[in-house]
């Protein structure tokens, strides 16, 4: 198992590490930035199918449906085709409107949770046309769905989800370009400059992994004692939020919750006073004014604020008692910047806190039964 484990104390951070490859092999073979193409059989035979579709639902479970959600930011901001996001387990029970017009998206890192499967089942008796986003190869859901993309993130033994989220972004983003520049609302100057920032991606994660680690270690040891974390985000950064509060309830039991920063406003600004840590992912792109405003409200009510904001940021860094920097990149990229230092700061404390942060209690690593 040390052997396995490459060095690294657990799996969770050699698999968080990994990521500037992960990403390069998900995007390896398919996004050809020379030839202005994206080159995936997955799609390319089913395009007409995909495009036509009168809207895209996607299923999953966890981690996998916080990708869902990005992905619906994705392919309906540049695809222009309407989508919903749904738990897999609520999907399956609810008979949903679905027509042979539709397209479900089924994403799942290992291929065999149960509920993603039976709504997967459910979709094609309906006559949709399941489209598959998987992991693990040659898994039962990559068996059963019409047509689909691997990740290729290589195999993920920590039962926190790392880099196979952050390959899940990636191939939803390379199937959310292909569908536009196809359908024709993504301009090709639009596209060249989107599949170019893709491309140096895995340069970014790389940057970030070095630029940020040390300094989120150390971060993280002001919060061992933190009983609630509260994480906020907008646009795009909204779901990034989500998965940053997951991680870190998963593996160190702190309570954490997600929310879309401005919601703060309608509830969560209640639990707000020193004894709140405040995690707000605030990149430059994707109204920036609105959360500088969120952190001052923030701030106001003595929030502990751990900020995460582009290099050379003074506005929310000013204000925050913690900042993290990260590179910039368009706004629909930046989850998949932001969430390395959010994995990075979740497996710190966990680790501080003596959990067991490969094999969290109560986990499986895929949850093949109801
Ligand atoms: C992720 O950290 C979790 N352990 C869990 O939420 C997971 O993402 C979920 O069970 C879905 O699994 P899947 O992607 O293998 O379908």
């Amino acid at each position: 198992e040390q052997i396995e484990k490459g060095g690294y104390e657990h799996f969770m951070l050699k698999e968080i590490f990994e990521q500037p490859k992960s990403i390069h092999d998900t995007l390896r073979g398919r996004l050809l930035v020379e030839e202005g193409i994206i080159k995936m059989a997955g799609i390319w035979d089913h395009l007409e199918r995909l495009n036509q579709a009168q809207k895209i639902t996607i299923i999953a479970c966890g981690t996998s449906w916080h990708a869902g959600l990005i992905g619906e930011y994705l392919i309906e901001e540049f695809a222009r085709i309407p989508v919903e996001v749904e738990y897999a387990s609520e999907f399956r029970y609810r008979n949903p409107i679905i027509t042979d017009k539709d397209i479900v998206i089924a994403i799942s890192q290992s291929g065999e949770t149960a509920d993603t499967m039976a709504a997967i089942k459910m979709a094609k008796e309906k006559g949709a046309f399941v489209y598959g986003i998987c992991n693990v190869v040659d898994s039962s859901i990559s068996r059963i769905t019409d047509a689909g993309s691997y990740t290729h993130a290589g195999p993920e033994i920590g039962v926190a989800s790392t880099k196979a989220f952050t390959s899940q972004l990636t191939v939803l983003s390379l199937i959310a370009l292909k569908l536009g520049k196809h359908n024709g609302h993504l301009s090709n100057q639009e596209f060249m400059k989107l599949i170019t920032e893709l491309d140096a991606l895995p340069k970014k994660v790389e940057e970030v992994l070095e630029s940020t680690h040390e300094h989120v270690k150390e971060i993280a040891k002001h919060f061992i004692g933190a009983q609630n974390f509260l994480y906020l985000g907008r646009g795009y950064n909204f779901p990034a939020a989500l998965e940053g509060a997951l991680k870190l309830k998963e593996i160190s039991y702190i309570h954490a919750e997600g929310y879309p920063a401005a919601e703060m406003k309608h509830g969560p600004i209640a639990l707000i006073d020193e004894n709140m840590p405040i995690v707000i992912i605030a990149p430059k792109q994707g109204h920036y004014d609105k959360i500088v405003s969120n952190v001052q409200e923030i701030k106001a009510r003595k929030g502990r604020i751990i900020a995460l904001v582009n290099k050379g940021d003074t506005q929310v860094a000013s204000v925050a008692d913690f900042v993290i920097e990260f590179p910039e990149t368009s706004e629909c990229f930046s989850p998949i910047i932001a969430s390395i230092p959010l994995q990075l700061l979740a497996y710190y404390i966990a680790v501080y806190r003596g959990a067991n942060v490969d094999q969290p209690r109560n986990l499986a690593k895929s949850v093949t039964v109801e």
